[in-house]
């Protein structure tokens, strides 16, 4: 049955969070996300300890918020952001590329770049938004994109990014102002990569690097 979004509080997440936000997301992230279904990496194994160091590292950063059910307190959705440098970013997907994840050298593809972020010294990234399918589409994930979006601005920061791989999310993001500075058609790649496009919808075969200054 539907849950009425009045029955759910927004909450910053930290640290102490780690073990919930990690099976939220392989649950509802991993197992939802049509590049993960694609690549056939829809579990935390898949990644190998990148996948809790990224987690651990952006619920440090500060800018991370969730969603529970006010009276069980219940995680039933999540946004996570990383805070981070224009240079430190670009080499971190470097090292994506490099690594064994089919979906991790693909986002490396549609790369931030230095050029992007000319004059701009601290970006924030936007990683991760999933929602508990019972709260789906009563605007909880905008609410929480709005609400990191919201701290990044008052603590300063000057750009944000996220790579969209689905059309609900890149729907949030575009109605919040961000715009599409880059897109990659997985059809182009799957074979060169192995995706198996017959397990997602048709519409969700595009993935953007959006971008808001
Ligand atoms: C993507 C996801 C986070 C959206 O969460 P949500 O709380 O349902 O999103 P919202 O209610 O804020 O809705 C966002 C937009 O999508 C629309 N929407 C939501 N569910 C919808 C549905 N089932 N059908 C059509 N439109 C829908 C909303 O109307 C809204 O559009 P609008 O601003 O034009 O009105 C959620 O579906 C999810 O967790 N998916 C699995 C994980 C995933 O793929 N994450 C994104 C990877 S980048």
């Amino acid at each position: 049955m539907a849950g009425d979004l009045e029955k759910t509080e927004l909450v910053m997440l930290t640290p102490g969070d780690f073990e919930e936000v990690a099976q939220l997301i392989e649950r509802h992230f991993l197992k939802r996300n049509p590049l993960n279904i694609a690549a056939n990496e829809t579990s935390a194994e898949c990644f190998g300890d990148s996948f809790g160091l990224r987690i651990k590292s952006s619920l440090e950063s500060g800018f991370c918020v969730g969603a529970r059910e006010k009276t069980t307190k219940k995680m039933v959705g999540l946004k996570l952001a990383s805070v981070g440098r224009v240079d430190q970013l670009c080499t971190r997907d470097t090292e994506r590329l490099r690594g064994k994840s089919v979906g991790c050298r693909i986002l490396a593809m549609i790369n931030v770049d230095a050029e992007m972020f000319q004059h701009v010294t601290s970006v924030l990234f936007l990683l991760y938004v999933c929602v508990h399918p019972r709260y789906c589409g009563r605007g909880l994930a905008r609410m929480m994109v709005q609400k990191v979006m919201e701290m990044g601005r008052d603590r300063g920061i000057e750009a944000m990014f996220v790579q969209a791989t689905n059309t609900l999310s890149a729907r949030i993001y575009t109605r919040l102002g961000f715009e599409t500075v880059k897109s990659l058609d997985l059809s182009t790649i799957a074979d060169e990569m192995g995706l198996d496009l017959s397990l997602i919808p048709q519409e969700e075969t595009i993935i953007k690097l959006m971008l808001k200054r």
